[in-house]
């Protein structure tokens, strides 16, 4: 079992949302994931309301998450996907400590790309591998990516924050299917929606099995700890 986790102390930069489209793009009933709701706001529990299928599985968290992960894995689930409060609230370290990999999505401005560096930190001193995803950034225009990208990119590499390469671009796809309970793949099968986010899976996916020393580690985006 692997636990993702979804963590910035910058509220808005992304981590529901991303939990919410990644979640839909990956469960099925024969790899079945969880969500665990650990942010009070429940923007994620929404969503799953609004769904009303109660597939995948949500729980919430309040203070810990660890009862929850050890149940998941007794109960086979296959993917555990934790979102967390922009806040220093205990259940954030305490996601950071159970997870696989810690996912953390920022906007691609410059208040914004500094505030990863807090949530970086947890990640070293739990010594857990993260990624940084840059999420509502401006669309790329003929495949050449936005210039606040890039330059978002090279202040990332100024701290050496590892990066996915690619990016979730704002896209109104997104915020419409969270309204109707859906994944981009639900809503628009060959939106751009949907082909971004099932690439940022792709990466996961690489970078869990290089984590597990079970890939070679090629396209992986995240560092380790
Ligand atoms: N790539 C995107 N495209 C369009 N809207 C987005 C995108 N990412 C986030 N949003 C919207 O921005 C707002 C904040 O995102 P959210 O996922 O709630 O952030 P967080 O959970 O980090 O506070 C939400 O309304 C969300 O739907
Ligand atoms: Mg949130």
């Amino acid at each position: 079992m692997n636990v993702i986790v979804f963590a910035s102390r910058k509220g808005g930069s992304g981590k529901s949302t991303l939990a919410a489209h990644l979640a839909a793009h990956v469960h099925k009933a024969t790899k079945p994931c969880l969500l665990i709701d650990a942010d009070p706001q429940g923007s994620l529990t929404l969503w799953h309301k609004l769904r009303g299928t109660n597939e995948p599985l949500l729980k919430t968290a309040t203070r810990s998450v660890g009862e929850l992960v050890a149940a998941a894995k007794r109960d086979g689930i296959e993917w555990v996907f934790i979102d967390t409060p922009p806040t220093v609230a205990p259940v954030v370290e305490d996601a950071i400590r159970n997870a696989t990999m810690v996912i953390i999505p920022a906007r691609p401005g410059v208040f914004d790309v500094n505030a990863v560096q807090e949530t970086i930190l947890s990640c070293r001193a739990a010594r857990k591998p993260y990624a940084v995803v840059i999420n509502g950034a401006p669309a790329p225009r003929d495949e050449v990516e936005s210039r606040i990208v890039t330059l978002a990119r090279e202040a990332l590499a100024k701290f050496r924050a590892p990066v996915w390469t690619g990016q979730i671009t704002n896209r109104a796809d997104l915020l419409l299917a969270l309204g109707h309970g859906e994944g981009a793949k639900e809503y628009s099968p060959d939106g751009r929606a949907a082909s971004e986010i099932g690439r940022l899976w792709a990466a996961i996916e690489r970078s869990v099995k290089a984590i597990r020393g079970a890939g070679t580690g090629n396209g992986a985006m995240h560092k380790a700890a």
